[in-house]
């Protein structure tokens, strides 16, 4: 089948490279030339495990192209796919206008039926509203014959991290189409991951916009319920990992997104829950838990900080101080940073006239990016490394390669023995017996 994808950001590129692959023609489609010209090149804007071969296999099979031009996009096939942005605004809700744009460019080009997927995280009410502009539009536009069309709303669930292998086998793929038309081309486009059983949810075009955001809210709630109750572990002297194992084993619980550290982030959750709050207060309705769920999020990512001025007596204490960071990115396997704990914490750490060295395996590119030339930020290759002299290591990301360090090498090169673990990698009975100042989350402080 013929697919134009619409902005070639971490849905779109991924979707669109993904159909590519299972024998699809795809055209991504972005308004940002450079970004299009690197595409071009097999140079990706994401680093993402898997991507770039599937990218350039399907470039040299001729399945997979990029463009700068909408029209010739919108002209190549029937089915349209809207992958854009949805960048929260000021006050939280998701921002619309690139979705709008594509919308407006399938309108200004469409000549026979198209299927108007949108992808893209969008409020409830999106897929009708992208609908009835496009009617406005094909109505203005006053030719004799106006085409007809679909809007769909397909929601996706790729992981960071795991995006490859999420789109090319799915738990469900969620479908809110009302025609027959649209549904019959949508069972038609994801065959080739249907053949193993039947992964297709058709719904309404609502139900499946808030599929979208229950499934992202669930999530985020179960860590934030988790990171609550690890506080709570930590006050009572209980263990937060016993308290996982004990509940994770009820299958109705599971062990799923249980586990607690130094708060969520990245571009989805945050976002969502935050989307959903203000879309239900617009409607007057106060989403109080929705509002729970990102407060104790926010809170929770505060909680390093707020262990490192306990041991050392007060924020002033930090002052002039050095202090490592492991792990830069909201989670492993991404070199994404956003909303990561770890900005947070630096954050603080600054404000408190502390310096940072920091290791990441694949987001020291993008710390620099946001952060730029300090003074009080030296991003070091080495992960033993950045360790030498600081008064305490924090590990702010569980990346595989922290969670089994040669403890005799950081001691040697910290200038004291202090590690914060907020992805709770360590056994703080061990710790303790090795003499370290040992602080995880929900479990044993130390002495
Ligand atoms: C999330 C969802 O998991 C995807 O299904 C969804 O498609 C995606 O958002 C989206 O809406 O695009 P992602 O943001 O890539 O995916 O990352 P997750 O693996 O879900 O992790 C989110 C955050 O939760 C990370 O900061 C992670 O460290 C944290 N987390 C996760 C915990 O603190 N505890 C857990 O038990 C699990």
């Amino acid at each position: 089948m013929k697919v134009s994808v619409f902005g070639t950001g971490y849905v779109g590129l991924v979707t669109g490279a993904c159909l590519a692959e299972v024998g699809h023609s795809v055209i991504c489609m972005d308004v940002d030339e450079a970004k299009i010209d690197n595409l071009r090149k097999g140079i990706l804007p994401i680093w993402e495990p898997g991507l770039q071969e599937i990218v350039e296999r399907n470039i040299e099979a001729g399945h997979l192209s990029f463009t700068t031009d909408a029209a010739k996009a919108v002209r190549h096939g029937a089915i349209q796919m809207i992958a854009v942005g949805t960048p929260p605004g000021e006050d939280g809700s998701a921002d619309l206008h690139y979705v709008f744009d594509v919308a407006d460019a399938i309108a200004a080009s469409m000549r026979g039926y198209r299927a108007i997927i949108t992808k893209s995280t969008v409020p409830v009410g999106t897929s009708n509203k992208v609908a009835e502009r496009i009617t406005a539009a094909l109505k203005a536009r006053g030719t004799s014959e106006t085409p007809s069309f679909d809007v769909i709303s397909n929601p996706e669930f790729l992981k960071e991290g795991a995006a490859v292998s999420d789109f090319l086998k799915p738990d469900r793929i969620i479908v809110g189409a009302a025609g027959a038309k649209a549904r019959a081309l949508m069972q038609e486009l994801y065959e080739p991951f249907n053949r193993s059983r039947e992964r297709i949810v058709f719904m309404d075009v609502e139900s499946a916009e808030l599929t979208k955001y229950a499934a992202n809210i669930m999530l985020a709630a179960k860590i934030s319920v988790m990171n609550e109750i690890a506080n709570v572990a930590e006050l009572v002297g209980a263990d937060i990992e016993d308290v996982r194992k004990g509940i994770g084993s009820d299958p109705r619980i599971g062990y799923h997104f249980i586990y607690p550290g130094a708060g969520y982030g990245g571009s989805c959750f945050p976002k969502d829950v935050r989307a959903l709050a203000k879309l239900a207060n617009s409607l007057g309705h106060r989403a109080e838990l929705l509002e729970a769920i990102e407060n104790v999020n926010n809170r929770q990512k505060t909680t390093l900080f707020a262990k490192l001025i306990r041991h050392f007596g007060g924020a002033e204490h930090l002052r002039g101080k050095t202090f490592t960071v492991w792990g830069l990115s909201f989670k492993p396997n991404t070199n994404d940073m956003r909303e990561a704990p770890s900005r947070t914490l630096m954050e603080a750490l600054w404000r408190a006239g502390a310096n940072v060295q920091a290791y990441d395996p694949v987001a020291m590119d993008e710390a620099h990016r946001i952060y730029g030339e300090r003074a009080d930020l030296k991003l070091v290759e080495d992960k033993y490394d950045a360790l030498n002299r600081a008064e305490a290591l924090i590990v702010c990301t569980e990346w595989q390669q922290f969670r089994a360090p040669d403890f005799q090498e950081m001691q040697s090169r910290l200038a004291r023995k202090v590690v914060i673990d907020g992805r709770n990698l360590y056994s703080p009975a061990r710790m303790k017996a090795d003499g370290w100042s040992y602080y995880s989350v929900g479990r044993t402080a130390s002495d």
